[in-house]
């Protein structure tokens, strides 16, 4: 059984990741559970908890005391960022779920970089904490996770990993706070993530957001807020849908079952193959070259044509990609396939051909031209 069924041309998986077909089982296994429901129905349902935070787990060489689940990147980073206080040095250009929360929370005092590369210049001794992306979300470029963490020293290490984890190998237990959403490169559906939690960040950070399932005895109505419950299990602001939990736990176990190291080298071939798409139709990649410091995401221009009108001739070819006003992403996985790839080169082609047939040559072009090299 094919494993996945996105349509040919998908190229966007930093923006979504279409769902396994394993997924979509799951899903729909549970939901049907779901609705014949009896007296141990939602007990039951509720054992995906655990087994989506042990898959977690074992992902991330911890154990499932140090994971909560999550719906989503930003709710983790909220809380890490409320969890704070002192001074968090961050770059303004993470995508916006890593700045509003600092921006936002009442004792955690920002100090804006303008970007991730400046963070080790700007950490002082009075810097509590370091947030950043693991992958960034325009170019691709991939951070130095082991580095930072030596930048850092004790103090708190904050990781968005949403657009490294489950494409690319990293040393994530170097982070304090690792927050990862399941929407995207897990293919785990929308609603679904989690948080990882280090010691020193359940020693240092006040679980400031932590509701009544984060509290001892949750199960207890006594008319009195509890103590937040030990470990991770603090940072708990309330059940997560089950059916969330158990589609994260298959999405997480098809990343084991393949293995991280193979998915990281398919996709960076893929990422290669596009750029060489890219490169021969003339485009500019802004990415950079460098395996070690990129993960799934091709970014590039076409000199000569905004990269609005490019993103706009690639949708209408069937391409998803995503268009921003400096550049086009394009995000491969593993599913693919070669078709999806010739796609794009026609597409590309068109887009440069349209741009030679509207474009008068220059004076320089017609002298240089040589008729017999068309
Ligand atoms: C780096 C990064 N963090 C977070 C998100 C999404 O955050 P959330 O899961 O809260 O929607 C995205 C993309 O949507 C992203 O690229």
């Amino acid at each position: 059984m094919a494993l996945f069924r996105e349509s040919t041309g998908y190229l966007d998986f930093a923006r979504f990741g279409p769902p396994s077909n394993a997924v979509l089982a799951e899903r729909s296994r549970l939901t049907e559970y779901a609705a014949v429901a009896g007296p141990t129905t939602v007990d039951d349902l509720m054992r995906q908890d655990l087994r989506a935070r042990a898959a977690v787990a074992r992902l991330c060489r911890t154990d499932t005391d140090h994971v909560v689940l999550l719906p989503n990147t930003s709710t983790g980073l909220f809380q890490a960022a409320f969890g704070v206080r002192g001074e968090v040095v961050v770059s303004a250009a993470e995508f916006p779920s890593n700045t509003y929360p600092w921006a936002r929370a009442a004792d955690a005092r920002p100090r804006w970089v303008s970007h991730v590369c400046e963070i080790p210049e700007a950490v002082t001794g009075e810097t509590a904490a370091i947030s950043l992306s693991a992958v960034d979300f325009r170019t691709g470029y991939r951070a130095d996770l082991a580095a930072m963490r030596e930048v850092a020293g004790d103090r708190v290490l904050i990781v968005d990993g949403i657009q490294g984890f489950g494409v690319v190998d990293e040393p994530w237990e170097v982070a304090d706070v690792l927050v990862v959403g399941g929407q995207k490169w897990l293919r785990a559906g929308w609603s679904t993530g989690f948080m990882v939690l280090s010691d020193r960040a359940l020693e240092r950070l006040d679980p400031v957001l932590s509701g009544w399932t984060g509290a001892e005895d949750p199960g207890l109505f006594d008319d009195s807020v509890h103590q937040p419950a030990p470990l991770a299990a603090a940072w708990s602001l309330t059940n997560l849908s089950p059916i969330a939990a158990g589609a994260l736990n298959v999405a997480l176990e098809l990343v084991e079952q393949a293995g991280i190291a193979r998915i990281e080298a398919e996709i960076s071939a893929k990422v290669d193959e596009l750029g060489e798409v890219v490169r021969r139709a003339g485009g500019q990649i802004v990415s950079s070259f460098d395996p070690a410091r990129r993960a799934g995401i091709l970014a590039f221009t076409v000199p000569g044509n905004p990269a609005e009108t490019v993103g706009a001739a690639l949708n209408a070819e069937g391409i998803s990609a995503t268009t921003r006003p400096e550049h086009v992403r394009l995000s491969p996985h593993v599913s693919t396939t070669a078709d999806t790839i010739d796609q794009l080169a026609i597409a590309l082609k068109r887009v440069t051909s349209n741009n030679r047939a509207a474009t008068p040559p220059a004076r320089d072009e017609i002298r240089g031209s040589n008729p017999t090299r068309r």
